[in-house]
């Protein structure tokens, strides 16, 4: 690592509200590295197939996107949207289903597209409904792994990075629904004293 990218991967700057600070955690180009990485993994393991990406939304979005580009071949995409969590940084440990799929998922390779791996409900939810709908094959495909925090008894196929316990924000993963647009994942911290929602 570069001293430049190293000095730029530990500075803290402010977040967009007072008392919220941000830090670089992974840069973009070690995202958009990996990425290329995974979706060629992917390829080699289904070299013929269409690929049925299915992102949760909204945090998988940008994942989605840079990883469909990435995967050469004929892909697809579809989506769905869950609530897991509310508007603060820990899980209520609830999963709901807000929206279905637009298609049919029987017989297709299907991957789906995780920002992050928490605590593994969410995903436990998925795949259980997934399951039931009788896809060729089904793989699970996250970005970042918190893997210390899990407790349902699950685990992604591919994994972009594992990372520490920490409240990450950026390349789609927000906090009350800001910082999705910034293009590194950031740990986001709160000043002692100032309201986390
Ligand atoms: P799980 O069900 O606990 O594994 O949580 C999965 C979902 O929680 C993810 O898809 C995210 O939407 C959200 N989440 C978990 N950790 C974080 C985080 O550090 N930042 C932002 N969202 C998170």
């Amino acid at each position: 690592m570069s001293a430049q990218r190293k000095r730029s991967s530990v500075r803290s700057r402010p977040g967009n509200r007072p008392g919220e600070t941000i830090r670089v955690l992974i840069s973009r180009a070690r995202v958009r590295q990996r990425v290329r990485q995974m979706a060629g993994q992917i390829r080699r393991d289904f070299p013929t197939d269409t690929l049925h990406l299915i992102g949760v939304l909204k945090g998988s979005v940008l994942f989605l996107a840079d990883l469909a580009r990435e995967l050469g071949g004929e892909v697809s995409f579809d989506f769905l949207s869950v609530s897991s969590y509310g508007k603060g940084t820990n899980s209520t440990g609830e999963v709901k289903l807000i929206k279905d799929l637009d298609v049919s998922i029987e017989g297709r390779t299907v991957l789906v597209v995780e920002d992050i791996l928490d605590t593994g409900l969410t995903l436990k939810y998925l795949l259980r409904l997934f399951e039931e709908r009788q896809p060729k094959h089904l793989r699970v495909v996250v970005l970042l792994d918190k893997s210390e925090r899990r407790i349902a008894d699950v685990r992604a196929d591919y994994t972009g990075f594992t990372i520490p316990n920490e409240f990450v924000v950026g390349y789609g993963l927000d906090f009350d629904e800001r910082y999705r647009n910034l293009a590194d994942v950031c740990v986001l911290r709160f000043a002692q004293g100032s309201a986390k929602k």
